[in-house]
C-alpha cells in the first residue's frame, strides 16, 4: 500500500491538484527520519478524525463560477477547510490537550445547507460588517439608502453581502504556512454601496497553528468598509454543548453600549464594574443572567468592545479557554473594536455538521472590525476609503493547548 503525503498543501477541489507530493511505500516507514515518520502518522491520525467534509457537497456552479471546497494543512497536522462561497471556514481541527484533533467551528456538511440558510457560520463579512441605523449614511451631501435587513437597520453588508458571493480562489504558497487566496471585486452600486470595491483576503494555516486572515481593499469612489469573520467557535466540541464554560478575556476598559436595535448610543462606556468587564478570565456564562439593561439589549451578549491597544499594528486582544478541552485560542488584530457575540439566536433550529443540531449559545464569534454603525458616528475611529487609498486589515486566531 502506498500513502501520499502532501506538505502543506491544498487537498481539493477535486480537480487533481498534488503539490510536492511524494509517494512512499508504507513499508518504508522504518527508514524514514523520525520527523517524517510523525508527519506520515499524524496525517493518518488527521484524517480519521476530521470532520466529514466531502468535496462534492461543496462543488457546483453559481451565476457562472466554480464553487469548491479547499483544505489546507499546516506542518503540524491542523487543517481547515474553506469554500469560496462566501470565504467560508468549514472546519477547524485543532487538538485538545491530549493532541486528539476535534472541529471547533459550527457549519454545515454541504453547500445546499449554506445557500438554505444560515446565521452567518464561519464566512467573511462586508462590505460592511454589523450594523448600520436605519440602513443610511452620507457621503460628500449624498444620501445612501441600503436594505433594511435587521429590525429596520442594515447588518452585514445587505440581502445579498460578501457570505454569499463566490470569490475567486487560488491557492497560494505562503511562507508561513499553506494559503487560500480569495478576491472578489463589488460592483458600483452593489447592495446600494457606492464604488467599485476590489477585495482580497488571504487565509493562511501558518505553521504556528494560527489561522491568519488577511484583507485588502480599494475603491474607484468614497465608500464605507468594515470587513470581518463571522466564524462561531466552540473549543471544546464544535457546537455539540453551550460555551457557556469558556473563559474570555478581552483587553478593553470600554465598550459601546446600544439601543434596542444594537445600534450604538455613540457612549464609549468604562467596563468597570459591569457584566463587560473581561480585562480578567471570566467564564461567559457567570453573569449572563445579569439585570444590566445593555445584557437585556443584547439578549446576552451581543456588543462591541473598545480595544485597549498599544497602535495600529497586530497585537493580542482578547483569549478564549475551555478547561475540559484545554484548547485556547488567542485573538490578534490590527482593528479598533471586537464584537462578542455568544450565540444568542441560535436556537435549535439548524442542524450543522454530522447531524450537530445548534442549540442556544452553542458557538461564540470574535468580530474583529471597526465599530458598529461609524458612518453615522464621526467621533468613531473611521471606515471610510476613498480612492487611491488602501484598506487593509489583519486577524490572527492562534491555538494551543494546556
Ligand atoms: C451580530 C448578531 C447577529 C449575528 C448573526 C453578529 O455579528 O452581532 O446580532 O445576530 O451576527 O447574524
Amino acid at each position: 500500500m502506498e500513502l501520499a503525503v502532501l506538505d502543506a498543501t491544498l487537498l481539493y477541489p477535486p480537480t487533481p491538484r498534488k503539490v510536492n507530493a511524494m509517494t512512499i511505500p508504507r513499508d518504508g516507514l522504518a527508514v524514514l527520519g523520525p520527523a517524517l515518520a510523525f508527519a506520515l502518522l499524524m496525517s493518518d491520525y488527521v484524517s480519521n478524525s476530521q470532520a466529514q467534509i466531502k468535496p462534492e457537497a461543496f462543488h457546483r456552479t453559481i451565476d457562472g463560477s466554480q464553487v469548491d471546497v479547499y483544505m489546507l494543512k499546516n506542518a503540524n497536522g491542523l487543517e481547515a477547510t474553506i469554500t469560496n462561497y462566501g470565504g467560508i471556514v468549514v472546519s477547524l481541527m485543532v487538538p485538545d490537550k491530549n493532541g486528539k484533533p476535534g472541529d471547533v467551528v459550527l457549519g454545515y456538511d454541504t453547500l445546499n445547507d449554506y445557500i438554505g440558510s444560515t446565521p452567518y457560520f464561519g464566512c467573511l463579512v462586508g462590505r460592511y460588517g454589523n450594523r448600520i441605523a436605519k440602513g443610511r449614511f452620507t457621503i460628500d451631501g449624498v444620501v445612501y439608502q441600503l436594505a433594511q435587513n435587521n429590525l429596520g437597520n442594515a447588518l452585514h453588508g445587505g440581502l445579498k453581502g460578501f457570505d454569499k458571493v463566490v470569490w475567486q480562489a487560488e491557492k497560494v504558497d505562503g511562507s508561513d504556512g499553506p494559503a487560500l487566496k480569495l478576491t472578489y471585486t463589488s460592483k458600483d452600486g452593489e447592495e446600494d454601496y457606492p464604488g467599485t470595491l476590489r477585495c482580497t483576503v488571504t487565509y493562511t494555516l501558518t505553521n504556528k497553528n494560527e489561522l491568519k486572515i488577511e484583507y485588502a481593499a480599494e475603491t474607484d469612489k468614497p465608500t464605507f468598509v468594515n470587513l470581518t469573520h463571522h466564524s462561531y467557535f466552540n473549543l471544546k466540541d464544535g457546537g455539540a454543548s453551550d460555551i457557556l464554560g469558556h473563559e474570555l478575556v478581552i483587553k478593553a476598559s470600554r465598550f459601546t453600549p446600544v439601543d434596542k436595535g444594537l445600534i450604538p448610543t455613540g457612549e464609549l462606556r468604562s467596563v468597570a464594574g459591569t457584566p463587560f468587564d473581561f480585562n480578567k478570565p471570566t467564564a461567559i456564562g457567570v453573569r449572563l443572567a445579569s439585570e444590566d439593561e445593555q445584557m437585556q439589549f443584547g439578549t446576552g451578549y451581543d456588543h462591541n468592545w473598545v480595544l485597549d491597544r498599544q497602535g495600529k499594528d497586530l497585537e493580542l486582544v482578547a483569549s478564549v479557554y475551555e478547561p475540559t478541552s484545554g484548547r485556547f485560542m488567542e485573538v490578534l488584530t490590527t482593528e479598533p473594536g471586537l464584537q462578542f457575540y455568544c450565540g444568542n439566536f441560535l436556537n435549535g433550529t439548524n442542524k450543522g455538521k454530522g447531524g450537530t443540531v445548534y442549540q442556544h449559545r452553542t458557538g461564540l464569534c470574535l468580530e474583529t472590525q471597526h465599530f458598529p454603525d461609524s458612518p453615522n458616528h464621526p467621533d468613531f475611529p473611521s471606515t471610510e476609503l476613498k480612492p487611491g487609498e488602501k484598506y487593509t486589515q489583519t486577524t490572527v486566531y492562534r491555538f494551543s493547548a494546556k
